[in-house]
């Protein structure tokens, strides 16, 4: 196993029995996150769904489908990639997370983009948004390359959205494309 394989190994170790938020209570499975421990490209979404938290991985339900679709038109697969989310654990009835659940479960977070060190970070949709980058309405953002902490993101919308905006959908594409093209 190799340095990164471990530590991100360990991270998942430590979401699976943590306790630090509400979320603890009513999640099924943690969801850690899954994906290629050296990838260029990070993809972080804002919280584990219904099918999620039953599987444990991230994107398994019809937004994660919309997403495989997309990394095969830009020739890659979902092993390809980094998937996780901006909390482990799923809210109940999918209400949206809370600012002191994000901030609970920050480290994991920060400790897999470390990890993973990739070159490009995306968050998908208008909370990962707000919770990585401190800005609103993915529609102004996305697409466009912002630094912080010397690191390089690229939001995009949230697959979901393109399920009920069928106009956005070659948009989302044409930025998970971009972003294996370094952005
Ligand atoms: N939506 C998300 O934001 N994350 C998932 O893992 C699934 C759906
Ligand atoms: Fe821990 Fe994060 Fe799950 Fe909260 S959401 S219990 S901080 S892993």
């Amino acid at each position: 196993m190799t340095q990164k394989e471990r530590c991100l190994k360990a991270v998942a170790e430590k979401v699976s029995s943590c306790r630090k938020c509400e979320l603890s209570k009513n999640r099924k499975k943690t969801v850690p996150g899954t994906g290629k421990p050296d990838a260029k490209v990070m993809v972080i979404g804002e919280a584990p769904g219904k099918n999620e938290d039953e599987q444990g991985l991230p994107f398994v339900g019809r937004a994660g489908s919309i997403l495989d679709e997309a990394l095969e038109k830009a020739g890659k697969k979902r092993e390809d990639v980094f998937i996780t989310n901006v909390v482990k654990c799923r809210p109940p009835n999918n209400r949206d997370p809370r600012k002191k659940e994000v901030e609970s479960c920050n480290e994991y977070l920060e400790k897999q983009i470390k990890t993973v060190d990739p070159d490009i970070i995306l968050p998908v949709g208008n909370h990962a948004l707000q919770r990585v980058l401190s800005k609103k309405k993915i529609s102004q953002h996305r697409g466009k390359i912002y630094k912080k902490n010397g690191r390089k993101y690229m939001p995009t919308y949230h697959p979901a959205a393109t399920i009920y905006n069928r106009k956005i959908r070659p948009r989302f594409e044409k930025d998970i494309q971009k972003a294996f093209e370094g952005g």
